[in-house]
């Protein structure tokens, strides 16, 4: 099973993507959390990326691409992937068309961007996992810390109030135009397409769907 997780940042693609990985055993390949590693490594990617995410804007598609062909070509993505995060412009999804990754499902969560708003303001994540919290939505066990490994939580560099504004522009400019792309997407081939309503609570938006996509 191969499924695309499409939203604006913020809209929960990576508070539903540990339920979905989980029903179909399947790896989540998140380019954000991909690069968020790098970071940490002090790679020189990480070096280039770390000044590009704090601004909001988005690292060099052929960079991206590279990385995911990488990632899929490891033996654990065989029998398929979540990706979170990626494709976000029009040329990353034509990469992976013409690469021949061809996509079951394609989920969008939508969620207007002054839920958004508030929502970035109380996210804290745990950097080693990518597991995701917020302090009033979603909050850990024990304040602060991870609920598996009782590791400290974060707040991410890129989730000030205008780094985030940045990133719902860039969302809106350059990755929004992925709903027509794979929305148009026929015959037998074309992923099934799925909308879901991401204002909702988080067991909802699980609920719907793993449902849509037939768990
Ligand atoms: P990335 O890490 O992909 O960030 P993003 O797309 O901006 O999305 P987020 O991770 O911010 O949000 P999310 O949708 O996962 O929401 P979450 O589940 O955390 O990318 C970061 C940067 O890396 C980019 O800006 C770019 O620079 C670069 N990059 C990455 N991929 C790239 C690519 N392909 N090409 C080029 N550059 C790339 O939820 C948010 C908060 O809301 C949490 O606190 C959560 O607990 C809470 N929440 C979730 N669901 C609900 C709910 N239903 N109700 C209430 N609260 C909820
Ligand atoms: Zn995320």
């Amino acid at each position: 099973m191969k499924i695309l997780l499409l939203g604006a940042p913020g809209a929960g693609k990576g508070t539903q993507a540990q339920f979905i990985t989980a029903a179909f055993g399947i790896p989540q390949i998140s380019t954000g959390d991909m690069l968020r590693a790098a970071i940490k490594a002090g790679t020189p990617l990480g070096l280039e990326a770390k000044k590009i995410m704090d601004a909001g804007g988005l690292v060099r598609d052929d960079i991206i691409i590279g990385m995911v062909k990488e990632r899929i070509a490891q033996p654990d993505c065989q029998n398929g992937f979540l990706f979170d995060g990626f494709p976000r412009t029009l040329a990353q999804a034509e990469a992976m068309q013409e690469a021949g990754v061809l996509l079951d499902a394609v989920v969008e969560i939508d969620v207007p961007d002054a839920v958004i708003l508030e929502r970035m303001a109380g996210r804290r994540v745990h950097l080693p996992s990518g597991r995701t919290y917020h302090i009033r939505h979603n909050p850990p066990k024990v304040e602060g810390k991870d609920d598996i490994t009782g590791e400290d939580l974060i707040q991410r560099d890129d989730d000030r109030e205008e780094t985030v504004k940045n990133r719902l522009d860039v969302y809106h400019k350059q990755t929004a135009v992925l709903i027509g792309f794979y929305s148009r997407l026929t015959g037998s081939d074309a992923p099934k397409y799925i909308k879901i309503d991401g204002t909702q609570p988080v067991e909802s938006v699980k609920a719907a769907v793993l449902s849509a996509l037939g768990k």
